[in-house]
């Protein structure tokens, strides 16, 4: 890399806490920022003793309490407005629970200081200043939303799922406590952790930008960069060599620990730079099959990296060397890597497994493009014709042939 190049974006929460227990500090920080809260989280969590445990401890700080537990997963925009209602009278809005919620807190303290709709603010640099402090505290480990300046829902009146992306949209506070995560069951576990383990490779092999003045001011996702680079490499080795044993053995406090770290740093590391192709072709495989956003990346992620070889060489070779891979790293070998990883904790093999019919191939194709922001992301080129292929190959669970094709052309 070129000293030009060394270019280096980070976006972060004011305070970043992470560690086992650290939920207990989550009282703390409310009461710092404010005298009432608005509690953002689903049923399952408002009936978990760990959510009775913080709400008591924010009551005894003399903070007022409110709280809407009506976040449902994939977050319908529908619970966005509900949530905004109760969220107009408070200080501070906390998100509890998996992305779904602490997307919903997102977009409640946005509606609280700006109003309208969330509709208002999709896409990029629609939020005109800062937002109700946020305080996020993830259970799942995860979409990284913890750190990240983006939230998504899904708005029936859009074909697909919509992102309001804005650096004020970041969490002040986000306290990351591998404990909440040992109720996840091994099906979530391993979509949140395929998920994690997607951004940083996404935001590992995103296109580097030309470095110029203007990258960080004109782009929310500003592509490869030095802190990305140093925080995806980081959260590939943590979730790869930790997210097999979380979902085999969903008590095993370590692994917990070292997968909600990476997906954290994947977090950071997607926040800045981007995701990509396996993000942008899941929005319309998301809307067709209803399931979960992490199967549907991970599904995506070999074959994407497959079509992306040939721009990637050296750069897989570091992601094979960070999954552990021995001996003289090919960048097969990477993919190879992490399509054995997704093996092992029952990812989809094929676009058609998860449910995506031959006949939806021209729609998905269609759709896939239209996510303009990701597709331009992505390190090769996505024409028409290459998102053909690459869904063809995802449908069809062509892996090795179509990367020899590819390189023989
Ligand atoms: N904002 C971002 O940066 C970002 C990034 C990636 C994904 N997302 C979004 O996040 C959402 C997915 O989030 P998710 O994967 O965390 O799942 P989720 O929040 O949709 O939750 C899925 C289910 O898991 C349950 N759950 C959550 N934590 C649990 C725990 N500790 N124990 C048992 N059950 C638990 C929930 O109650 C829910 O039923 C999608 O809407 C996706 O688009 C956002
Ligand atoms: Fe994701």
């Amino acid at each position: 890399m070129t000293v030009k190049d060394a270019i280096g974006v980070m976006r972060a929460p004011d305070h970043l806490v992470f560690g086992v227990g650290q939920r207990k500090a989550v009282a703390d920080y409310v009461a710092a920022l404010g005298r009432s809260a608005l509690l953002v989280t689903d049923e399952r969590m408002a009936a978990d003793p760990e959510f009775g445990k913080m709400r008591s401890a924010i009551l005894a700080q003399g903070v007022a309490i409110d709280v809407f537990a009506g976040v449902e997963p994939e977050l319908p925009v529908a619970c966005v407005k509900e949530a905004a209602k109760a969220g107009k009278a408070v200080d501070v809005v906390v998100g509890i629970g998996g992305g779904s919620c602490l997307d919903a807190a997102k977009c409640t303290a946005l509606l609280a200081q700006h109003g309208g709709s969330p509709s208002d603010y999709y896409g990029e640099y629609k939020v005109p200043g800062p937002i109700h402090p946020v305080i996020a505290v993830p259970t799942t480990a995860g979409t990284g939303s913890e750190v990240t300046p983006v939230a998504v829902v899904d708005d029936p009146e859009r074909a697909l799922k919509v992102g309001i992306s804005s650096p004020y949209l970041i969490p002040a506070v986000a306290i990351c406590d591998p404990e909440l995560t040992l109720s996840c069951p091994p099906g979530l576990t391993a979509a949140s952790g395929a998920d994690a383990l997607t951004h940083a490779i996404e935001a590992f092999t995103a296109l580097r930008r030309p470095a110029d003045d203007r990258l960080s001011v004109d782009h929310v996702f500003v592509g490869k960069n030095t802190f990305s680079d140093m925080h995806a490499l980081e959260a590939i080795r943590l979730i790869g060599g930790h997210l097999v044993r979380a979902v085999e053995n969903g008590s095993d406090l370590e692994a917990r620990t070292q997968v909600m770290l990476g997906s954290t740093l994947a977090g950071l590391a997607f926040g800045a730079a981007g995701t990509a192709a396996a993000h942008a072709i899941q929005y319309p495989v998301g809307a067709l099959t209803h399931t979960a956003h992490g199967l549907g990346v991970a599904t995506l992620l070999p074959y994407v990296m497959n079509w992306n070889q040939p721009a990637c060489g050296d750069t897989y070779v570091a992601v094979g060397r960070a999954l552990g891979v021995s001996g003289s790293c090919t960048p097969d070998a990477a993919i190879a890597a992490v399509a054995d990883l997704f093996d092992r904790i029952g990812i989809p093999k094929t676009l058609a497994e998860l449910g995506v019919s031959a006949d939806s191939q021209a729609e998905v194709v269609r759709l896939s493009l239209s996510v303009e922001r990701l597709i331009k992301n992505n390190p090769r080129p996505l024409d028409e014709k290459g998102m053909v292929e690459l869904v063809g190959d995802a449908l069809q669970g062509r892996r090795t042939r179509h990367a020899i094709e590819e390189r023989a052309e």
